[in-house]
């Protein structure tokens, strides 16, 4: 016999019942894949998010000067090892960087559209939903698309070239890159890394919900609608600390074109060097 229909549709879960899973520890088992999977996406899309801001600080010290910038790279290098740079360093992190974004992409993969069906469906859901936070969750996708392009070629180009680490030689990759290109590279990964981190501290919680109150109007003025500001704001000011560090990378390269030296490595002088100071 089956179910009447009076019985199987006698309650609609709504916007509350459905976040908070009401029912479901009566629901049959699914596999503990998608759980797991999930918590690596968090942890490598954590890592990368945290990584963003020091990324920033790396690159925007060519702002500083070449010295400092050159300085860092030779930091990096493990110049203060024995007095020479180490390619296998730069490779190491790069290769673990690396090894995060393909861990990532290959968990969130699975949230991509399919069909352009599908992607017909979200765009719709998107526009009935009308909440911020769905829009976030779109912005993601469509970052994480153009992302999927852009990053490759970026740590391609570090990893298989370690010695490329020089501000003239960054500079005049960046100049044949061109403005809009890095420039597009930069707000997909802004936007995309720090609505990341916003979306991570709303999924594992830090908000105290109350399961009285409706789900959505959790967009009222809360702590939430506080934190999705500040991080729009901070998003903004990653935007505008790039464009600054790329202008100064572009000038540099445009430099290095003009004077026709494209592969001349900069030199530390040796009053600003850090590992080989004026004697
Ligand atoms: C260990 C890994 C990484 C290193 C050592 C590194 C290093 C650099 C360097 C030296 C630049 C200067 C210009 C250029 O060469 O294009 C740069 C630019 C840039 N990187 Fe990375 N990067 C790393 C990973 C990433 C990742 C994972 C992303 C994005 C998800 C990213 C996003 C960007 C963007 C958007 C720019 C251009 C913006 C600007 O010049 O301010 N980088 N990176």
């Amino acid at each position: 016999m089956t179910t009447p229909d009076s019985i199987k549709y006698a309650h609609t879960p709504s916007a509350t019942d459905n976040v908070w899973g009401v029912g479901l520890k009566d629901a049959k088992r699914q596999s503990k894949c998608t759980a797991r999977l999930d918590v690596a996406q968090s942890v490598t899309g954590l890592i990368l998010g945290i990584f963003l801001f020091c990324h920033m600080g790396f690159t925007g010290s060519v702002n500083f000067g070449k010295d400092l910038f050159a300085n860092l790279i030779a930091t990096s290098g493990g110049v203060w090892l024995d007095g020479a740079d180490h390619a296998w360093m730069h490779v190491l992190f790069v290769g673990f960087i690396f090894l995060c974004v393909i861990i990532h992409m290959f968990c969130a993969l699975r949230r991509f559209p399919t069909s352009y069906k599908k992607l017909h469906d979200l765009h719709s859901h998107v526009k009935l939903v009308h909440h911020e936070d769905t829009t976030l969750w779109y912005v993601q996708l469509i970052t994480a698309f153009a992302l999927f392009f852009l990053v490759f070629p970026h740590l391609m180009t570090m990893l298989t070239n370690p010695h490329g680490f020089d501000p003239n030689l960054i500079g005049v990759h960046t100049y044949h890159n061109g403005l809009l290109y890095t420039f597009i590279f930069l707000v997909c990964t802004e936007l995309h890394g720090m609505i990341g981190l916003y979306r991570l501290a709303v999924k594992w919680d830090i908000f105290a919900k109350n399961p009285d109150s409706k789900i959505m109007d959790q967009r009222a003025a809360t702590d939430r609608t506080g934190l999705r500001k500040g991080m729009l704001v901070v998003a903004l000011l990653m935007i505008v600390g790039g464009s600054i560090t790329m202008w100064t990378n572009y000038s540099i390269g445009a430099d290095q074109v003009a004077k026709n030296a494209e592969a001349e490595r900069y030199v530390v002088p040796a009053e600003a060097n850090w590992y080989a100071p004026a004697k």
